[in-house]
């Protein structure tokens, strides 16, 4: 068994949140009087909140119009908006086939750890009673380097003792999946080839995944 570890990124790979995301994004970007496309949103994926919303002023053409304050309090109304959408989350918008992988790579001694850039990441577990299957969660409280630094996979592994090289990432984010690739893991990729040309699989979702 060369793989000892699966590390999850959680919004768009265990549960469709990052849908939520855009949609808080794209809600602050109309009130701010420009259009915030799904493809311009690829690039708004993985990274922390206050680095997307600096990305977003900037694709509107608003950068450098507000103040550090100004900043939080637009970085602040997103966050409502999100937990608005996710205060409405139901069970069944994990993804398909994640509780049954998670069941089978405990069964095999295969470790489970968190790679989430999130500081929402543990009320979304909580919501979805998927807390317990963590070995390790590192969300956005903990890291200080945001995606694409690789500290967000790096520290679950350091923490499990397990070697880089033996993690395998699951990531729906190019910063995400340049994290891992940096971090010398298996990278998968969530989504499509297009989005994500340096993942080493692509899947369409992680109950696609066959742990050998
Ligand atoms: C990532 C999402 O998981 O978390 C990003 O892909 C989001 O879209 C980031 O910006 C930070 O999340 P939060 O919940 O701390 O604003
Ligand atoms: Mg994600």
């Amino acid at each position: 068994m060369k793989y000892q570890c699966g590390i999850f990124d959680l919004d768009g790979v265990l549960v469709d949140t990052a849908k939520y995301h855009y949609l808080g994004w794209k809600k602050l970007a109309d009130r701010l009087g420009f259009p915030f496309t799904e493809q311009q949103n690829e690039a708004l994926k993985g990274i922390s909140r206050m680095a997307a919303l600096d990305l977003l002023l900037e694709m509107g053409g608003m950068s450098g119009r507000f103040s550090e304050a100004e900043k939080a309090e637009l970085a602040a109304e997103k966050n409502q908006y999100y937990l608005e959408y996710v205060s409405r989350l139901e069970e069944d918008e994990l993804f398909f086939g994640v509780v049954e992988l998670f069941e089978r790579m405990k069964k095999a001694g295969i470790k489970i750890a968190l790679g989430s850039a999130s500081k929402n990441a543990r009320l979304i577990l909580d919501r979805l009673h998927i807390e317990d299957y963590f070995d390790f969660i590192v969300d956005g409280t903990l890291v200080k380097k945001a995606k694409p630094d690789p500290e967000v996979f790096t520290l679950s592994a350091d923490r499990l003792g397990i070697p880089y090289a033996e993690c395998v990432v699951f990531e729906d984010s190019a910063a995400g999946i340049q994290a891992a690739k940096t971090a010398g893991m298996l990278a998968v990729g969530i989504g499509t080839r297009e989005n994500l040309p340096m993942a080493d699989y692509i899947c369409r979702g992680v109950g696609e995944f066959e742990w050998e």
